[in-house]
């Protein structure tokens, strides 16, 4: 069964703050999102298994740790997701980057897919799924559907804010999925936007409003 982790640490929290502020402009607003991410990329891989190897540090021979073989999938979701590939990108640079386009249509908040293109061997990587908002949920069930019938069998979602609604949409849709996100906000508005928020993600990272 999945969980839902809220990452409350200082550093994130402080920073969200700043890219939920309406007068926060879109560079800084790129860069806090970027920084972000790479937080939650310390946190996401946790439970990634070590093994020990021999070394020679200057001083002698020592068992040291490294990660145990772990092919990474970073997996944005079109257009916003983007916005958190790089801080990712900084702390697991071997991961390999898969992109799945969706938009939201803003009449039925339906997503509607335009894009995919995932590394060939997404099958043997642990993904991990980016998009800044969980809203309906409909955007991130849809993009695991997609990654599971593609064969897809490690799978987390990160997010910057969720909804209780999207919460909801993902663990009923995929009670397997761990889901990352730095707030558990009140409740979604008439336009399926998330309160308080941060407004548009997509818009606000690339200046499109
Ligand atoms: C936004 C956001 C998520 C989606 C979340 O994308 O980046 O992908 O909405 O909403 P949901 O949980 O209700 O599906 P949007 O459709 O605005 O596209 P964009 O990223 O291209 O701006
Ligand atoms: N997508 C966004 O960009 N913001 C929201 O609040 C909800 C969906």
């Amino acid at each position: 069964m999945g969980k839902t982790h809220v990452l409350d640490h200082p550093l994130i929290q402080h920073k969200l703050t700043f890219i939920r502020d309406k007068n926060t402009g879109a560079k800084e607003f790129r860069e806090l999102v970027e920084e972000v991410a790479m937080l939650m990329a310390y946190e996401v891989t946790r439970d990634f298994p070590l093994e020990k190897i021999e070394i020679e540090t200057p001083v002698q021979t020592a068992e040291a740790h490294i990660i145990a073989g772990r092919k990474v999938g970073l997996v944005p979701i079109l257009r916003a997701g983007l916005g958190m590939v790089n801080g990712m990108l900084n702390l697991i640079p071997a991961a390999k980057v898969g992109h799945i386009g969706l938009y939201r249509d803003p009449e039925t908040l339906k997503p509607v897919e335009y894009y995919c293109k995932l590394p060939p061997d997404t099958t043997e990587r642990d993904l991990i799924v980016l998009d800044p908002m969980l809203a309906t949920g409909g955007s991130a069930v849809a993009a695991i559907n997609f990654l599971k019938k593609r064969g897809a069998r490690s799978i987390k979602l990160v997010c910057l804010l969720a909804a209780p609604e999207g919460i909801k949409a993902v663990e009923e849709a995929h009670p397997d999925i761990d889901i990352f996100t730095g707030s558990i906000d009140s409740y979604l508005n008439d336009h399926g936007y998330i309160v308080p928020g941060l407004g548009d993600a997509g818009d606000r990272l690339f200046g499109t409003k």
